[in-house]
């Protein structure tokens, strides 16, 4: 799998100090963009596009040992040499591995909902997650969000509402690799566009 499959167990004690790109890249330019996503699934999105915007180097976090290994599997077979993916808890990883201003987006697409109130704690985005996302950020970094579940769009609209001293709210648009009419044009968005969902999305860029 490797060089594009990364595990958490062999990231380093967190008190070696913290990660960026060059951790999965090896050297490289410093001013190069670096994106995470995070829950990848099988990786539709990354695969699409990265191919589309090479310049930018992208990490895939999915902890899901299956689609972490098909996701990484087909950045293998499409031989695209500016995506890695980590087999990781996300949330675990950008808390106590990612340095801060490392990192120019984070991707969040059609993430758990977790709808019964006793999972709530389970989403990815929280309030102490959305500080964390702002801390890794570099200047002017976003963070890109869709759902089609309207709970968890709801939460998420409460959760921004709190955080407008960190974060500037605009409308999401659609990355260079989405189709004509699609959103973002991951595996979720297709399957629920056939069964007609709508979607939410936003963009919430750093204030400095
Ligand atoms: C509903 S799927 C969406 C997959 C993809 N983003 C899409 O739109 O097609 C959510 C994915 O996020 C992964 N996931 C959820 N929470 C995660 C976390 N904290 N860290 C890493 N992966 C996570 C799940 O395993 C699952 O593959």
């Amino acid at each position: 799998m490797r060089p594009w499959g990364f595990l958490a167990r062999d990231l380093p004690d967190p008190a070696a100090g913290r990660l960026n790109a060059e951790f999965f890249f090896g050297p490289r330019e410093p001013k190069r963009p670096f994106e995470i996503e995070i829950g990848s699934g099988k990786g539709t999105f990354l695969v699409q596009e990265a191919a589309a915007r090479r310049e930018v180097d992208f990490l895939g976090i999915e902890y899901a040992g299956e689609f972490f290994r098909y996701a990484a599997d087909r950045m293998r077979r499409h031989n695209l040499s500016n995506v890695r993916m980590l087999y990781a808890n996300a949330s675990e990883f950008v808390t106590h591995w990612l340095d801060d201003a490392t990192t120019s987006v984070v991707h969040l697409y059609f993430s758990d909902p977790w709808p019964k109130a006793r999972h709530h704690k389970r989403r990815v985005l929280q309030l102490e997650a959305l500080s964390q996302f702002h801390r890794v950020l570099t200047v002017g970094g976003e963070l890109r969000l869709v759902t089609d579940h309207p709970q968890l769009w709801e939460w998420y609209e409460s959760l921004v509402m709190r955080v407008s001293d960190l974060f500037e709210r605009l409308p999401f648009e659609p990355p260079s690799s989405a189709a004509q009419g699609e959103v973002v044009g991951t595996n979720f968005e297709r399957k629920y566009r056939q069964e007609g969902r709508p979607f939410h999305s936003m963009t919430l860029v750093k204030k400095t």
